[in-house]
């Protein structure tokens, strides 16, 4: 059988073919790479078992090929490129054998406002309860236009195609994957205050984002692939829809004490101050689009329980600990 990965030099997608190679070794597998060193470092990384295919996203005829010939895709490089997700629904359904299509999301289409007149701090979204909901989130959100287009490829061809979208919040953790190790959010945050010299919060800071650990990701997408070899029934289509985290959730201010305080106690800022900013201020000086920072984004996991995944790593205890784990591990290959 045949796996094709995009994005597999990358955070999520490494950790997924990492833990893939890892359960499924018979799996022959194709993995896009844009850049001519990472064909090497996948080559290094995983010898005959993994295959580089040079092209990006943009080459229709690239992604039609490999989407033909592979029994499961994973589009892990880019939530938000909705003309490749467009060529690999026009491959599927014309697929008169059966495939399996997992495309990567965010929670990011769930934000409310980095206006507190817009915060909805209460709102919870469950991927089973309120996947109407989901379903009908406006094309204005984030991400929308190429989840959309990803939640209506098996309605194209019912009988051959399985679907799903693995929604992660922000994630965090050190990767097993052979290229990028590290995630966004946090990382981020920790080099743009070394740069600027203080933290900042997108006015008082009170509000909430969920977190999921890399490994879970990981787990979370290799029970869904797992579901579908076992012939098993599980949420696919318009319903195959999976967010992942595991109950807890951290306000931002509490984050970017947690932040100051660490970069302090290692000598890479002189203060601890932490400066309230509207979000103009917060990209002016910090380069940072303020919703990744200052929003609400809050997701309830229940689609993958249903698959009998269950999180381990994404607890408050592994989430706080990864705020010195990852500064540690920038600092130790100078990334910060
Ligand atoms: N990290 C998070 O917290 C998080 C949470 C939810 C969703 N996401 C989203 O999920 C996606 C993957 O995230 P990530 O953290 O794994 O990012 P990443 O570490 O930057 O990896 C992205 C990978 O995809 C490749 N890629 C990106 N655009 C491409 C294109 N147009 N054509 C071919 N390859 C392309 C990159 O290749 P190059 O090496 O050539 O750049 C890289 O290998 C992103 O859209 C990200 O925003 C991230």
């Amino acid at each position: 059988m045949k796996l094709f990965i995009t994005g597999a030099t990358g955070y999520i997608g490494g950790e997924v073919l990492h833990q893939f190679l890892q359960k499924l070794p018979h799996f022959w597998v194709t993995a896009l790479h844009r850049l001519p060193e990472e064909a090497k470092l996948l080559k290094d990384s995983y010898g005959d078992r993994v295959h580089p295919i040079f092209g990006s996203l943009d080459n229709s005829g690239t992604l039609e090929r490999e989407a033909r010939e592979a029994d499961i895709i994973i589009n892990a490089a880019c939530y938000n490129h909705a003309p490749s997700v467009e060529v690999f629904k026009k491959v599927l359904s014309e697929r008169r054998t059966k495939a399996l299509f997992i495309q990567i999301s965010g929670t990011g289409i769930l934000v409310d406002s980095t206006e507190p007149d817009g915060y909805r701090p209460d709102k919870v979204y469950s991927d089973v309860d309120d996947i109407d909901e989901i379903n009908s989130l406006p094309d204005s959100q984030p991400h929308r236009p190429a989840e959309k287009v990803a939640l209506s490829i098996e309605d194209s061809n019912p009988e051959f195609v399985k679907t799903a979208v693995v929604c992660p919040p922000l994630i965090f953790g050190i990767g097993q994957g052979c290229g990028n190790k590290l995630s966004v959010q946090i990382p981020w945050l920790l080099r743009a205050v070394v740069e600027v010299g203080y933290n900042f919060t997108v006015y008082d800071g009170m509000t909430r984002w969920d977190h999921a650990h890399i490994y879970d990701v990981g787990t979370l997408f290799m029970a869904i692939v797992e579901k579908y070899l076992q012939g098993e029934p599980f949420r696919s289509g318009h319903a195959g829809y999976y967010f992942v985290e595991d109950g807890s959730d951290f306000y931002w201010k509490d984050l970017a004490a947690k932040v100051s305080d660490s970069l302090y106690s290692r000598g890479l800022i002189r203060s601890r101050e932490i400066k309230k900013l509207n979000p103009a201020q917060v990209r002016e000086i910090f380069h940072l689009p303020a919703m990744y920072w200052g929003s609400n984004c809050r997701s309830k996991a229940d689609a993958g329980k249903l698959l009998g995944w269950r999180p381990i790593k994404s607890d408050d205890a592994h989430f706080w600990a990864d705020v010195d784990e990852s500064l540690d591990y920038m600092v130790s290959r100078g990334i910060l």
